[in-house]
């Protein structure tokens, strides 16, 4: 009985190397703010409910902000970020081309089992015409990104899940950013997706990564 209790109570996150941090003590907005949130139904392979949340929040406190994601899938996070952005935000979202067959390694093997039969930004399909979102489509490691560069405000790096695609996800986010601009990272302490965990933990060895902590997010805020 107390072991099956242990494991219903046990943390949405497995410690990982880098520093857990409240979401609130970064943001102290956050408790305060009201966002937007649609879609909720099961996603596979999407951000559990509180980092739709967060995610949706920052889309909100940063105003009128530009944000680059790496991985629409379903395209709800692209979707909840779009309905709280201020007047003049707009999201640009990235993922394969249709019918695309992806290389090994552009996945984590349990997700290319689970969402290369997914329906493309499925759940923002309704909502396109009058949402601020342009669905872009590529592979991420030879995909041009330097149109966009030092126009972000917010990068979410949430594409393929291994080491190589990551290095240049997150080389290209850098490169992304305004001054001061947020890049987040989904899938870090996920089981299924060890090279994040590693690749993280390591990066932030150069960079000031945080967890967020409840979360599989890790957050860099640029100075
Ligand atoms: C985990 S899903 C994204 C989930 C989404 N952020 C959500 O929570 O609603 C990852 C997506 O990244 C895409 N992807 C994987 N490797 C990629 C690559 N190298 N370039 C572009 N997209 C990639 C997959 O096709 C998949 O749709």
């Amino acid at each position: 009985m107390l072991s099956w209790l242990r494991r219903r109570q046990a943390p949405l996150a497995p410690a990982g190397k880098l520093e857990p941090v409240a979401f609130a003590a970064l943001f102290p907005a956050f408790p305060t703010t009201r966002v937007t949130l649609e879609r909720l139904e099961e996603c596979i392979g999407g951000v559990a409910m509180i980092e739709l949340g967060y995610l949706a929040f920052l889309a909100r406190w940063l105003p009128a902000a530009e944000v680059f994601e790496i991985g629409t899938s379903q395209g709800r996070t692209t979707l909840n970020l779009a309905l709280n952005l201020a007047p003049g935000g707009h999201i640009h979202s990235l993922d394969l081309p249709a019918g695309y067959v992806p290389e090994a390694a552009c996945y984590a093997p349990a997700q290319e089992v689970e969402v290369k039969h997914l329906e493309r930004a499925a759940f923002l399909k309704p909502y396109l015409d009058r949402l601020p979102v342009t669905l872009l489509e590529g592979e991420s490691t030879s995909f041009d990104f330097s149109p966009w560069f030092r126009r972000m405000d917010l990068v979410f790096v949430d594409g393929g899940h291994t080491q190589r695609v990551l290095e240049t996800d997150s080389r290209n986010a850098f490169q992304l950013i305004k001054p001061g601009g947020l890049i987040l990272w989904h899938d870090y302490t996920q089981p299924a997706c060890p090279e994040v965990t590693a690749f993280l933990d390591d990066l932030g060895r150069q960079r000031p990564l945080r967890h967020v902590r409840g979360t599989r997010l890790v957050i860099y805020q640029g100075g």
